[in-house]
């Protein structure tokens, strides 16, 4: 299996860079600057910029799969995902490469909330969304938007805060909304259900919520 990661040097990207290689996939990486990536002599790097076409189809070439863990760090409006995801779509459906499995965020959707107790929804719709949270969540809406017009395999996984911490002895999986009282993941129990949606066929072309 080839396989193509955007944002394999960030937190997340880092763990499904791992569990890649682990299971013998052969991966391709886009890095501003691969050199400083601890896994850069397991992988192939292009250097370049997820905002750049060219760069981007350099990067899925003649891959099977595309994993992303994408995000802009600061909480500044930088339109990451809004300019690279329909970049990301555009090289995929040129090179027919279908399946793409991509971290979102809890707030990707309008009723993501749903099953929260209204004060939490509250505090989150009225004061997180429209602050420190706005522009992460202004971009993972623009990716569920493009990856839900694409004709492409998609799988939007939808974590709410995502912690470092190890896993624990179970999550919750949810095709509606956040699950109620959901606060948080970690990174690696995300990484590892987004590596069971490789050959999993229940999330296609959906979002999957997950969390605690
Ligand atoms: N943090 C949370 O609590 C939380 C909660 C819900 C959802 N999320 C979402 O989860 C995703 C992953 O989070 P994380 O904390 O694991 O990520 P992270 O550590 O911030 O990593 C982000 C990755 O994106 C890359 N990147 C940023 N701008 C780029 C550009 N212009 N071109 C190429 N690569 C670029 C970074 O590369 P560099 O190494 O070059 O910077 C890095 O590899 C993000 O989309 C975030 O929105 C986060």
């Amino acid at each position: 299996m080839n396989v193509s990661i955007f944002g394999a040097t960030g937190a997340t990207g880092k763990l499904l860079t791992e569990r890649c290689l682990s299971a013998g996939y052969t991966v391709r990486i886009l890095a501003r600057d691969p050199r400083s990536f601890s896994l850069a002599g397991y992988v192939e790097a292009i250097t370049g910029d997820a905002r750049d076409l060219t760069a981007v189809r350099q990067t899925i070439r003649g891959s099977d799969l595309v994993l992303s863990a994408l995000g802009a760090k600061s909480w500044k409006r930088e339109d990451l995902l809004e300019t690279a995801v329909p970049l990301i779509i555009t090289a995929m459906q040129e090179q027919k490469v279908r399946r793409i499995i991509v971290v979102g965020s809890a707030g990707a959707v309008s009723t993501s909330l749903d099953k929260q107790p209204a004060y939490r929804r509250w505090i989150a719709e009225n004061i997180l969304y429209k602050t420190a949270l706005k522009w992460p969540v202004t971009s993972q809406r623009a990716q569920y938007k493009a990856l839900s017009a694409s004709n492409l395999d998609w799988t939007m996984v939808m974590p709410p805060m995502l912690r470092d911490s190890a896993p624990r002895r179970s999550y919750r999986i949810d095709g509606e909304a956040l699950p109620r009282n959901g606060v948080g993941i970690s990174r690696a129990e995300l990484a590892d259900f987004m590596m069971l949606q490789v050959n999993g066929a229940e999330w296609v072309r959906r979002g999957v919520y997950i969390s605690w």
